[in-house]
């Protein structure tokens, strides 16, 4: 449709809002879609009470039992999000698995250690995407107790972002994608005398499992092609922004799946035009659901919250800067948080599993 105004716009989106008033954005596919502002006199969080299924909700992810191994969190048709914790182990128990159901993105919350695959050695740090592409086989050897933020991509495959105007080495330099090292594997099996020689395969949530007799690492001499894991640290991440005008959470799309997309929000100074919004706009993802995923940093916009918490807001849900990030945002220059978006296209479910790490009250601190 062309683009159409009616009252008194502003010229500029999330920049120059007349004062006493609210911009709200409702729009599609995310943020990358058919988009509106609307110029409002009062916020739409101004609600009273929400009675039904749409309310935000918050998850306390650091009261999962650890011990469980992993936790599925959300998960609609194309994306499954779980919470895995893998504790140190002797070689001899290592084993490879293979995800038949879907390309694994696993994000590193805590901990360090290596991954084995067929295309060679991985090392992860705190702060590390690792992509493993389907039926890829791999095995997590933690130097130290390390936790997971996993998205099972059930439907397509994990792609990066178009980067259009500002070029490809933009947001991340594709140099910044880590390779598996082959020849470094061969030197960490010897070292560890490690030996895997089972394999589990999952496939429709079932597993089967494939016994040999020799390692299933030390087999492979050589590759070529493009389709193998990799691994990418937030630290290696090049946020974009704008010091004139609010830039949207797509900015910082760091993957790109069929039915979702995930974005990596990192430390960046705030806008410096005096009319600029230096918080997240009003906004509606009328077709998307939001998770965000708190992994490190000063979370200044927000009561009661801390790294490991997980949020929830389903599509539809109206928010936009938290009151918390309103009141404090004038005495900052800069945030500093780290956190993992995942935007998903399809309705997301709640696994009944999280249901004690709730903070029920979530909701409520979001009235305008
Ligand atoms: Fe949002």
């Amino acid at each position: 449709m062309h683009h159409f105004t009616q009252g008194k716009p502003t010229r500029q989106g999330h920049k120059g809002i007349p004062e006493g008033h609210y911009e709200e954005e409702q729009g599609l596919k995310g943020f990358f879609g058919p988009v509106s502002h609307l110029i409002k006199k009062q916020p739409s969080t101004r609600w009273t009470e929400i009675d039904g299924p749409l309310k935000p909700r918050m998850f306390d992810l650091v009261k999962l039992d650890r011990s469980s191994g992993s936790q599925r969190l959300l998960f609609n048709k194309s994306v499954a999000i779980h919470m895995s914790f893998v504790d140190v182990y002797s070689p001899e128990q290592a084993t490879s698995m293979r995800n038949a159901d879907a390309d694994l993105l696993y994000f590193c919350h805590k901990g360090s250690g290596e991954v084995f695959t067929e295309y060679g050695l991985l090392n992860y740090t705190s702060g590390q995407y690792i992509v493993i592409p389907r039926c890829l086989q791999h095995t997590i050897f933690p130097a130290e107790m390390s936790e997971f933020f996993v998205v099972e991509n059930k439907t397509s495959h994990y792609e990066e972002p178009e980067r259009g105007l500002v070029g490809r080495h933009a947001i991340y330099d594709i140099n910044a994608l880590i390779k598996p090292d082959l020849e470094l594997q061969h030197q960490r099996l010897k070292e560890l005398q490690l030996s895997v020689t089972e394999i589990a395969v999952k496939r429709l949530e079932a597993i089967t499992r494939f016994r040999y007799d020799d390692c299933v690492y030390a087999d492979v001499v050589g590759w070529k092609g493009d389709l193998y894991p990799f691994t990418l640290h937030m630290d290696h991440m090049m946020p974009l922004m704008s010091h004139r005008a609010h830039l949207p959470p797509s900015a910082h799309t760091t993957f790109v799946a069929r039915d979702f997309v995930v974005c990596t929000f990192l430390p960046r100074p705030l806008e410096k035009d005096k009319d600029a919004l230096k918080v997240p706009f009003y906004h509606q993802n009328i077709d998307y659901d939001e998770v965000l995923f708190y992994h490190d940093g000063d979370f200044f916009s927000r009561d009661n919250l801390h790294a490991g918490m997980m949020s929830f807001h389903p599509q539809g849900f109206p928010h936009g800067p938290h009151p918390k990030a309103v009141q404090s945002v004038d005495s900052k220059t800069e945030t500093s948080e780290y956190a993992v978006m995942v935007d998903t296209r399809w309705p997301l479910e709640v696994d009944p599993g999280i249901q004690p790490t709730e903070s029920v009250e979530y909701w409520k601190s979001w009235r305008g």
